[in-house]
């Protein structure tokens, strides 16, 4: 049984040694402005157990991460109808690419690309206004934490909303296909603010935790989704989380993991633990570099790896 205080300790140690940190992102200007020497490391194992290192509990900017929630909300809001307007293949192109949706009717090839989780918040807006919606990802998120500190951060919000021009023209675009149903400036409003929900490793691995449990939180006895419905988002965590880079963190990983332009990453390990890491600075596909370095050596020593 390994000593998981001892390795997420060595882990934060080695880590911080490395030179090579990766570029934090900057075409959102408030991400810019994040120190890239941070770096943390959360593990909530199933029987609730947390082992933490570094800056555990210092909440960052989970962007992308955020999928993961509103994918899991919008399925059960509207069950497996979802995969009417979304796809569940890789997208072989960068996280906000906007070429295969021309030839695909609109349709976005996965929901964790960026055209993809667009359409998974127009399903969640369905009957709602912008600010509802965002109040229910929240709570949500809050809910799987067992934590009601978990807020959204407005400034980055904001920053998106000044220059996420190349979001605009995604929602633009699959509304002229009939994808989205909704204005773009309103499924935008709630897709830049579940991007904006700054959580700590900590609070991000026990959110994360129903699905290392069979999608049950253990902390709480509650039921979140279905086994089934754990399993296979797991399953497209594995195969989309990391965008083109999700065979190599496959390969170098072996777990479900989900990443995001903040430097946060997701990852699973089923019927074991969730693991949270942050590490600012981003490789070439926009995953955290020394965050999936860092999980590399966890899952090693470990032995965690789903293969
Ligand atoms: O829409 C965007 O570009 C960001 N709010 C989220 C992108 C993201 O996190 C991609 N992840 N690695």
């Amino acid at each position: 049984m390994t000593d998981l205080q001892a390795l997420v300790d060595a882990i934060a140690e080695e880590i911080q040694t490395r030179e090579q940190r990766g570029k934090v992102a900057d075409y959102i200007p408030q991400l810019a402005k994040v120190d890239p020497h941070h770096f943390g490391i959360a593990i909530t194992t199933v029987d609730g157990q947390e082992f933490v290192a570094g800056d555990a509990d210092l909440p960052f900017s989970i962007q992308s991460v955020s999928k993961v929630f509103a994918l899991t909300l919008a399925l059960g809001m509207v069950g497996d109808r979802l995969w009417n307007r979304v796809g569940r293949e890789p997208s072989g192109s960068a996280f906000n690419s906007i070429v295969q949706l021309e030839h695909e009717n609109g349709r976005p090839r996965n929901p964790f690309i960026n055209a993809g989780a667009i359409v998974v918040d127009d399903i969640l807006l369905g009957g709602h206004k912008p600010r509802e919606a965002i109040g229910e990802i929240v709570q949500f998120v809050r809910f799987l934490a067992n934590d009601d500190s978990i807020y959204i951060d407005h400034a980055v919000a904001r920053s998106e909303q000044e220059t996420g021009f190349r979001n605009f023209a995604l929602a633009q675009f699959m509304r002229s296909f009939g994808v989205i149903e909704h204005p773009a400036e309103q499924v935008l409003g709630v897709y830049f603010h579940q991007c904006a929900l700054a959580m700590s490793c900590r609070q991000l691995s026990k959110a994360g935790l129903f699905l290392a449990a069979s999608g049950r939180n253990p902390e709480t006895g509650r039921n979140v989704v279905s086994r089934d419905r754990a399993r296979r988002i797991n399953a497209l965590m594995l195969t989309c989380g990391h965008y083109d880079g999700s065979g190599e963190f496959a390969y170098r990983v072996g777990l479900p993991g989900k990443s995001g332009v903040g430097g946060g990453i997701l990852a699973v390990a089923p019927g074991k633990a969730s693991i949270a890491v942050w590490s600012p600075g981003l490789n070439v596909n926009g995953n955290s570099l020394l965050g999936s370095q860092a999980l590399e050596i966890m899952a090693q020593r470990t032995g965690w790896s789903i293969f």
